[in-house]
Formats: structure tokens, C-alpha cells, sequence
């Protein structure tokens, strides 16, 4: 996170005192469980943390859960309490979103977007385990697919949907600007976004290595899984490789979640659509 917030100063002296405090902040209330790097400590970890730097789990947050997480705890977290302000919290909450792919990042249009994970298994599985021709570790089967839709964005930027029937029934498919999902590349985040027909649309990622593999990539893939093939890069062949690996868990987890959202607008009348 050091990076990242050298990267704010360097970009927005505005800011530089809101990053400021909020690395205070944190080195005070959370590095004993989170550790500097967002990577879980053997106290964090024995309590079952995460790893704050993992993309997926800041994006599936709105801020107010992320506030009410730092301002009021839960039972299984604690809370710096009174010692944070709401600006405190709020400056804690920008800091752990800071410098990960975001949704905006990948879809300047995005107003709004669902969270949902989902377990490869059967045919599903067969398939991404072909593409990358081998097995699929446990923890790779499962996959967090955000769906993003276009609109009016709100000035605090696109908003997290809630998986509540009535809230999901009002994303329309016509809006639907595609899928993204997050992986990890040379020990760095990595954001795919697909489009709609599920070939890949964007790449992002700290890692400039990242840029070699995407002309193999950005474009490639589809719906149909015979359009699905590995990523062969001769400038980036192992980047490629994990490309492959990101997108075939992607793609079929998007596809099932583009199944759900056709069976939830199966009934709605066309002039709705
Ligand atoms: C005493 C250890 C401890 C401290 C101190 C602590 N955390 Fe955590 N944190 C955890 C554990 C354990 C979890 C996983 C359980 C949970 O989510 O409730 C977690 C989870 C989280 C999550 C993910 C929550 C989610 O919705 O999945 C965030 C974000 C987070 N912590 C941020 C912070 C921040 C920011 C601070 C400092 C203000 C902090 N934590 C201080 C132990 C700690």
C-alpha cells in the first residue's frame, strides 16, 4: 500500500493529508491484524482475516458497510470506536480502495453493479479445466463475477447493488456494458472486464508487464466455448498463461451469471426492457 499512496501524493496534493491520515490511521488501529501490506499477520490470520488488498472483497463492499465495519465493528471485528471520526472512517475507506482496479476504472459508464460468487462444478468446470488443460485448484473454482449496467452515475460513482430481488429486477438487460473479475498477476492485482458476449474487454493492472500479454488477449474469447482458446503470447508467455487461467473461471462464471439475470427477466413485458 506504500506504492499506492506515493502514487496519490504524486497525483493530487490535495488529498495528500486525507492519505496521510488515513495511513496513520491504520498503522495505529489495524496493521496489528492486517499487517502494512494488507496482508494478514499471524494474529490476523489466526483470526480468520483477509487479505485487504484483494480487489474482489473491497469492491463486493459498499462504503457503508465498509463505514459501518470501521465505526461500529461486528461481532467477528472490532472497531476503533470512538477513536474514529466519520471523516476518519471515511479516509479508510478511500485508502483501502485506493490504487485497486476498480469498477469505474474498467467501465467509465457504469452507474450500477451486482456481486455475486459462484462454484465451477460439472460441465462448467469440465470446460475451464480443458481450456487451461489441467486441474483447477479448490480455491480457483470459485469466482467473484460483478456484473456492471450503465445509467446515471451517481456523483459517489457506480453503486453496488445488493443481491435483493426487487433491487436486481430493476438493472435492465438492455443496459448490461458486461462482467468483471479479479485475479492476480506477478503478485500484483489484475482486473478483466468482459463484455456482454463474454470475449475480454479490458485489461488492468499494476504490473506493466501486463500491457505485452494484452494484444493476445483484449478481444479474444466469446460466448460459445469452441470460440474459447489459450492465450499464446510470444512477448509475455507466462502472463498469457495466467491470462488463460483468469478467463476460463471468468467466462463460465459469467455465463451462469448471465443465465440467472435472463431467468430473472424471463416474464418482463418488452416494453420494459
Ligand atoms: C484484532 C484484529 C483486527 C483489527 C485490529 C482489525 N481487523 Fe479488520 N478484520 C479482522 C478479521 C478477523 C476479519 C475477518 C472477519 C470479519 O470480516 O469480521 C477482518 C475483516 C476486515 C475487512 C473485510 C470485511 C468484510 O466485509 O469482509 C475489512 C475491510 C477490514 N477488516 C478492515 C479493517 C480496518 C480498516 C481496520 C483498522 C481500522 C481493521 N480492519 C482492524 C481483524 C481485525
Amino acid at each position: 500500500m506504500e506504492a499506492l499512496i506515493a502514487l496519490v501524493l504524486a497525483v493530487e496534493p490535495l488529498l495528500a493529508g486525507d492519505a496521510r491520515n488515513a495511513r496513520d490511521l491504520y498503522k495505529l488501529h489495524c496493521v496489528a491484524c492486517h499487517g502494512e501490506s494488507g496482508e494478514p499477520t499471524a494474529t490476523g490470520k489466526s483470526m480468520g482475516a483477509p487479505l485487504l488488498e484483494d480487489p474482489a472483497l473491497i469492491a463486493g463492499r459498499t462504503d457503508d458497510q465498509l463505514l459501518s465495519l470501521l465505526l461500529k465493528g461486528t461481532p467477528s471485528h472490532p472497531a476503533p470506536g470512538t477513536a474514529l471520526t466519520l471523516l476518519d472512517a471515511a479516509d479508510l475507506v478511500a485508502f483501502l480502495r485506493g490504487g485497486l482496479p476498480s469498477i469505474a476504472a474498467l467501465f467509465p459508464d457504469a452507474a450500477a453493479y451486482t456481486a455475486k460468487s459462484y462454484t465451477l462444478q460439472g460441465p462448467a468446470l469440465k470446460r475451464a479445466q480443458a481450456l487451461v488443460d489441467g486441474d483447477l485448484r479448490p480455491e480457483e473454482r470459485t469466482l467473484t463475477v460483478f456484473s456492471v449496467y450503465s445509467g446515471e452515475t451517481p456523483p459517489t460513482g457506480p453503486r453496488l447493488v445488493p443481491q435483493d430481488p426487487v433491487q436486481l429486477d430493476e438493472l435492465k438487460p438492455a443496459s448490461k456494458r458486461g462482467y468483471v473479475v479479479f485475479g492476480w498477476l506477478g503478485g500484483g492485482p489484475l482486473a478483466m472486464a468482459l463484455s456482454p458476449d463474454l470475449s475480454v474487454a479490458r485489461l488492468l493492472s499494476q504490473n506493466p508487464s501486463v500491457s505485452k500479454a494484452a494484444p493476445a488477449v483484449v478481444g479474444k474469447g466469446g460466448r460459445e466455448p469452441a470460440r474459447r482458446k489459450a492465450f499464446v503470447s510470444k512477448a509475455a508467455p507466462d502472463d498469457a498463461k495466467a491470462l488463460t487461467r483468469l478467463y476460463a473461471r471468468a467466462a463460465e462464471a459469467a455465463a451462469i451469471a448471465a443465465r440467472e439475470e435472463a431467468d430473472r427477466h424471463l416474464f418482463d413485458a418488452p416494453e420494459k426492457k
